[in-house]
């Protein structure tokens, strides 16, 4: 079992939920956060500091792409250790729907 980063975390990246990893399991992108999966310990403690509520477990339903998706990108972008400001347009961008096909990045973090 693993916890995910789901697609409200685009465009947001708030990066509450890195202080609270015990593992240092977070790998950012450009404009998202994922985590990965085989480093994860299950614990839980990020899935309520996310302000997005961006954070699954994978036994929800329908997970299989988000486990797929964020190990993938864990491969490719660099860890992320602290919290950091969020994304300018974090608060208008929270809640919006299909931000997976419109504006993410495939990009990792410059920073
Ligand atoms: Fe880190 Fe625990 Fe969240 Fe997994 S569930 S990403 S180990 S804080
Ligand atoms: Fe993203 Fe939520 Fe973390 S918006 S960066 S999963 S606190």
């Amino acid at each position: 079992m693993t916890y995910v980063v789901t697609d409200n975390c685009i465009g947001c990246k708030y990066t509450d939920c890195v202080d609270v990893c015990p593992v240092d399991c977070f790998y950012e992108g450009e404009n998202m956060l994922v985590i990965h999966p085989e480093e994860c310990i299950d614990c839980g403690v990020c899935e309520p500091e996310c302000p997005a509520d961006a954070i699954r477990p994978d036994t929800e339903a329908d997970m299989e792409k988000w486990v797929e998706f964020n190990g993938k990108y864990a491969a490719l972008w660099p860890v992320i250790y602290e919290a950091k400001d969020p994304l300018p347009e974090a608060e208008s961008l929270d809640g919006t729907p299909g931000k997976l096909a419109s504006i993410f990045s495939e990009k990792p973090s410059a920073a």
